[in-house]
């Protein structure tokens, strides 16, 4: 045990010399005055400036040796623009985005059907047990176009989606289902190509596949949520039930005894009860999961009905007896502030619907509205609705504001038969940049001067109302298209899938990703009606300068 004064020599070891004129112990700050004016202390504050300055100096060198020498941890670098060609192929229409390879870039998944894989991975549509020529999966890299990876998947594909089923809370990489021609039904894991389960099909050969492909609580209790596929085959809707981690089938087919168009929408209403709403022989069908759970497998399910719904639906056609907006074509999910609303585009008009009690929000809103809706941001922070009235020259874009219905804002463009969809980004000022692909040239008479129709793309922006850039045009076949954040809050880039438009005849298909920036300074500034007061040159500075932000 060290006893007071011990210790006090401990911590203070240079007042050792002066233990003489420390009488007392209790009143250090009484010490230190006195320490101040020995001759030792100075050699002791000498060593602190000397301790001072190492440990600065010390200091910078680190800072300079992490700020300059050490090299930054590679970021890879994304190209602005890369083109992917395959030759002798054909393509599909389908584009999928996600980070496979985990370096923070998202990269593409399409599909081509070739006889040969035309890079270098040394894989046959033989080695996969297909004939040549068969569907091929192929992930590009989002930052330069390099094949992450590319396999044979099918002898041709009849459908395919990505929004798979994957167990609650797991890691578990995310997985595309294709349904292939001849019958085979396989999933295929996104990140690595491989096949996660595969099976026959049990749809019979006549049958169409109906999209979407519905995902559905779990119901064969192995934790994964299954599926639900929809198939018609003269003029009668069959619900299909499949595990989702294996695939294996449950129960067996189920007629839904009506007809049916795709645009499918799995609604669970304020009581939890899961209904398929579906557009059939022009009206609204509805049919509650439960009663297709034991049309399947002849038992009782984990579902429930809504007494409310099942007084909307007539219980032996399954139609909604009133509705004004002429035959249904699309049917979208939209949030609404007490739960899910459901947006209708009719023939004749489109409306927004309560989610429970299928009331308008806001009167139908007539337009002729031929493509799916898409939606985004005009005023900051409130969903807007897309809608394209009418087609060919007369086409004219809406903007609705959901809550309300009214019109924000409407544009003429002249649009071509088989353009691709329209679509939209977050910026950062809340609203979004929408793009829209339309005639070369609206308003100009020299169209066809070469008899080759070409596609411009055109971006738009609710600050700039009066104004679209032209930002590229095309004259081959576009098979697909979208707009994609490559890193999240970082560049805007689009990425079109160019291919034979008759699967028949093979010819030249590319990927192509271009960054939105780098196409603004060469881009035309198209004025709608009254010239806003600014020159081209701020307009593309203004677009140039959009920042972009990532879907929450
Ligand atoms: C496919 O590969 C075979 C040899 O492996 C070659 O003879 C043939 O020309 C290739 N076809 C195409 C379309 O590249
Ligand atoms: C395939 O290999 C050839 C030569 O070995 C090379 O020039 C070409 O770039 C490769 N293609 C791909 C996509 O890697
Ligand atoms: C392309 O980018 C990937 C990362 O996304 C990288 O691993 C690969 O080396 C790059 N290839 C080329 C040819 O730059
Ligand atoms: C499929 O359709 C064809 C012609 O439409 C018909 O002859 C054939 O019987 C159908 N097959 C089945 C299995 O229904
Ligand atoms: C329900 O539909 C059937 C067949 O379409 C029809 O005969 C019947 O009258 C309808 N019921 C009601 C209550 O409208
Ligand atoms: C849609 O276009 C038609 C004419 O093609 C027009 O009568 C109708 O008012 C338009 N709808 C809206 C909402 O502008
Ligand atoms: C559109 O195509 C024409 C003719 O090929 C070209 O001169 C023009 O620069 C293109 N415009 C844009 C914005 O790319």
């Amino acid at each position: 045990m060290l006893d007071n004064k011990d210790l006090e020599a401990e911590i203070y070891p240079l007042k050792n010399e002066e233990r003489k004129s420390q009488e007392n112990l209790g009143n250090p700050s009484k010490n230190e005055d006195n320490l101040k004016s020995t001759p030792p202390q100075s050699q002791l504050s000498r060593c602190r400036t000397v301790a001072f300055f190492l440990s600065l100096f010390l200091c910078l060198f680190v800072v300079f040796v992490v700020s300059f020498v050490i090299p930054c941890p590679d970021r890879p670098a994304s190209q602005r623009m890369w083109r992917i060609d395959y030759n002798a192929a054909v393509t599909y229409d389908f584009l999928a985005v996600d980070d496979i390879n985990e370096d923070r870039i998202r990269d593409i998944l399409f599909l081509y059907k070739n006889t040969n894989s035309s890079n270098n991975f040394s894989q046959s549509c033989v080695d996969e047990g297909f004939s040549s020529p068969c569907t091929f999966a192929a992930a590009l890299s989002g930052a330069n176009g390099s094949t992450l990876w590319e396999r044979p998947v099918a002898q041709d594909v009849a459908f395919v989606e990505c929004a798979v089923p994957r167990p609650r809370g797991s890691e578990a990489p995310p997985s595309c289902i294709l349904v292939g021609r001849p019958g085979s039904f396989t999933a295929v894991n996104f990140v690595t190509g491989e096949t996660q389960w595969h099976h026959a099909s049990s749809f019979s050969r006549n049958a169409s596949i109906l999209s979407p492909l519905l995902q559905v609580p779990d119901v064969d209790s192995d934790g994964v949520p299954d599926l639900l596929v929809l198939t018609q085959e003269q003029e009668e809707v069959s619900g299909h039930l499949y595990s989702g981690r294996n695939g294996d089938q449950i129960g067996l087919r189920g007629s839904l005894g009506v007809d049916g168009e795709s645009g499918f929408l799995l609604h669970v209403t304020r009581t939890g009860a899961h209904y398929i709403l579906f557009p059939c022989a022009s009206s609204l069908c509805s049919w509650s999961l439960k009663g297709l759970y034991e049309k399947v497998t002849g038992r009782d399910g984990p579902f429930k009905k809504d007494p409310l719904w099942e007084s909307m639906f007539n219980i032996t056609s399954h139609r909604t007896l009133s509705h004004s907006s002429g035959a249904v074509r699309y049917l979208m999910h939209v949030p609404g502030n007490a739960g899910t609303d459901v947006f209708l585009v009719g023939s004749e008009a489109c409306v927004l619907l309560d989610g429970q009690k299928l009331t308008h929000r806001w009167p139908p809103r007539a337009a002729h509205v031929l493509r799916k809706p898409i939606f985004g941001h005009y005023k900051p922070d409130t969903l807007a609705v897309v809608i394209e009235n009418g087609t060919g020259a007369d086409r004219q874009i809406l903007f609705l504001d959901l809550s309300t219905g009214d019109i924000l804002r409407s544009l003429a463009l002249p649009s071509l038969p088989g353009g691709p969809l329209s679509t939209s980004l977050p910026t950062a000022d809340h609203r979004s940049a929408f793009f829209f692909w339309g005639l070369h040239e609206p308003g100009s008479t020299s169209e066809t001067e070469t008899g080759e129709a070409r596609h411009s793309l055109y971006m738009f922006h609710p600050t700039l109302p009066h104004v679209l850039l032209e930002l590229a045009n095309i004259s081959t076949h576009i098979v697909a298209f979208d707009a994609v954040l490559f890193e999240p809050s970082r560049h805007a880039a689009y990425v079109v899938l160019t291919g034979p438009a008759n699967s028949e005849a093979p010819g030249l298909v590319s990927v192509i990703k271009h960054k939105v920036r780098d196409l603004v300074p060469s881009s035309r500034v198209v004025h709608l009606g009254e010239g806003g007061p600014d020159s081209d040159q701020a307009i593309r500075d203004r677009f140039s300068r959009l920042r972009y932000r990532s879907e929450a």
